[in-house]
């Protein structure tokens, strides 16, 4: 029991300390009188606040647009000032963590958190769009270890389950960790989290939000560049 707990700790300090050196690394690539698109996770959030310590030794001049509460919080609470979305006009960079990267394609699974249709906006709509990982969240090929989350209308739940049983998936309300219900995103909405064999990143992107009800969803077909972090550097994958 004792040894299990050890090697628990022992990855999970891995992978923090990996999180880390990206997220600094990633801090660097902001300009003064930027617009930084700040993503959500534990990733974006070492991000949040490395760019924060920048922004008060430096006094850099940017502002930041949160795709979430929590990113937003994390910004306040850093120092760095925040323009909405509606105001900002063009963004220069979003920096943004995932947990899933396919190696030959730079296709992504987020919204692990829930977050990914603020993510997705935010990200979509930025000039460059930069991921933050850790090696071992690359792989071969997309959703070969990860879910793709849905977010759902409550509306529709039951029929969105019913079209994705339909093609032969085993869907999944997400629920809360030790409390009752669905979980919530900070739009109101749920997520169903389902395997499904992604082909093309684009075309299961595409065709997860055809269905009604789907308002967003985790596939991330494209990014511009991704910063993995390794034990030995910072390795940079571009297209
Ligand atoms: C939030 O909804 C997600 O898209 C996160 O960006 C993703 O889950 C990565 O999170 P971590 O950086 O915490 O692994």
């Amino acid at each position: 029991m004792a040894r299990t707990k050890k090697a628990n700790d022992e990855v999970a300090t891995d992978s923090d300390s990996l999180k880390l050196k990206v997220a600094k690394q990633a801090a660097k690539l902001v300009k003064d009188e930027m617009v930084v698109g700040l993503g959500s996770g534990s990733t974006a959030n070492l991000f949040i606040q490395e760019l924060g310590k920048r922004v008060v030794e430096e006094e850099l001049y940017i502002y930041g647009v949160p795709t979430s509460f929590d990113s937003r919080m994390m910004a306040s609470n850093s120092g760095i000032p925040l323009i909405s979305l509606d105001q900002c006009g063009e963004i220069d960079i979003a920096i943004d963590g995932a947990d899933e990267v396919c190696k030959k394609t730079l296709s992504l699974i987020k919204g692990g958190g829930g977050c990914h249709t603020m993510e997705k906006i935010v990200d979509y709509h930025a000039k460059e769009f930069v991921v933050l990982a850790d090696e071992g969240k690359l792989v071969e090929s997309l959703g070969d270890k990860t879910a793709v989350p849905l977010e759902v209308i409550p509306f529709a739940y039951s029929t969105v389950l019913n079209k994705l049983l339909d093609m032969n998936t085993a869907p999944a309300i997400r629920s809360g960790s030790g409390k009752m219900g669905p979980v919530i995103t900070d739009n109101g909405n749920m997520i169903i989290d389902v395997f499904i064999n992604i082909g093309d990143a684009e075309e299961t992107e595409t065709m997860l939000n055809n269905i009604p009800g789907v308002l967003e969803n985790g596939i991330f077909s494209k990014c511009d560049k991704v910063l993995v972090g390794t034990s030995k550097k910072v390795e940079i994958l571009k297209k």
